[in-house]
């Protein structure tokens, strides 16, 4: 019951109407994941019901939980070759194990879920990485007949990714190298998902969310991988975008992911 008294209020009355009665047949302990920020859209709380619902189930999954540790070995081959050949890694984080840079699985499950609610077209991915999320995403995308652009600008790793997502993906996912603040505008895409998960410094996150938050089509959601107990100044980011007037529907889930509607 908290939740639902927190977004409540916050409702304009029109659709405090509509919400209350679409809730009052639901129950709000479904909701659990999601501490709601904002919600001025009823669609917005409808969604993250959806999205909330673990009843969409993929052969997927269960597949791409066992790359992973095949991955890890070839992604430790690349490590030890590039420290003996002393050849430069661009990032800092650029030896980490995959299992320390990407989203945990129920967070890829959350994303998964929000991309088949949407029936999203246009996806995109800042922060490819060993192409984990992309997989989810992509596997979203195979039941709502859309397509994942996701961009990476360490190559060896955007190559990993590739060779991964076209095993099971081609046709559905696009691995773009390069910078996403670079990449993303020669793409022209107009979003209905986005997914953040790149340099998470206040700035860069910033203008990634920017970029997106300008190319989205009505109802499109932006999600931001770790917005709380990462960092000082992502903790600050997410309560900036959230107390931006033109933020209007914005929700924390797990205290990990955040999810804003455009
Ligand atoms: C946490 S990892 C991504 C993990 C991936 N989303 C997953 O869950 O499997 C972050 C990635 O963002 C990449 N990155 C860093 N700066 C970036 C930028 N400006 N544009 C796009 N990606 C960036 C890093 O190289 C790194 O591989």
């Amino acid at each position: 019951m908290p939740i639902f008294r927190r977004f409540y209020s916050l409702l304009r009355p029109r659709q405090q109407v509509k919400a209350s009665s679409y809730l009052l047949e639901r129950h709000p302990d479904q909701l659990d994941h999601f501490v709601i920020v904002k919600a001025s859209d009823v669609r917005f709380v409808k969604l993250l019901d959806k999205v909330s619902d673990s009843s969409y189930h993929d052969a997927d999954f269960e597949y791409i939980e066992s790359v992973q540790p095949r991955l890890e070995r070839v992604h430790q081959g690349t490590v030890q070759h590039h420290t003996m050949l002393r050849l430069e890694m661009v990032n800092i984080d650029a030896g980490k194990c995959i299992a320390s840079v990407r989203t945990p699985s129920d967070g890829c499950r959350m994303l998964y879920n929000c991309v088949r609610a949407l029936s999203a077209k246009n996806g995109v991915e800042f922060g490819t990485g060993f192409g984990i999320s992309a997989m989810y995403l992509a596997s979203a995308c195979r039941y709502t007949g859309g397509h994942l652009h996701t961009i990476e600008p360490e190559l060896w790793r955007a190559e990993i990714a590739k060779s991964e997502l076209q095993k099971r993906w081609e046709g559905l996912v696009t691995v773009h190298h390069g910078k996403a603040e670079e990449v993303f505008p020669r793409l022209g895409l107009k979003v209905d998902f986005g997914y953040i998960d790149a340099w998470h410094s206040y700035e860069v996150t910033l203008r990634h969310f920017e970029l997106i938050w300008a190319s989205c089509s009505p109802g499109a959601v932006i999600a931001l991988d770790d917005m709380a107990r990462f960092s000082a100044e992502m903790d600050q980011l997410w309560e900036d975008l959230t107390s931006r007037s033109d933020v209007q529907n914005a929700a924390l889930w797990n205290n990990r992911i955040g999810l804003i509607m455009v």
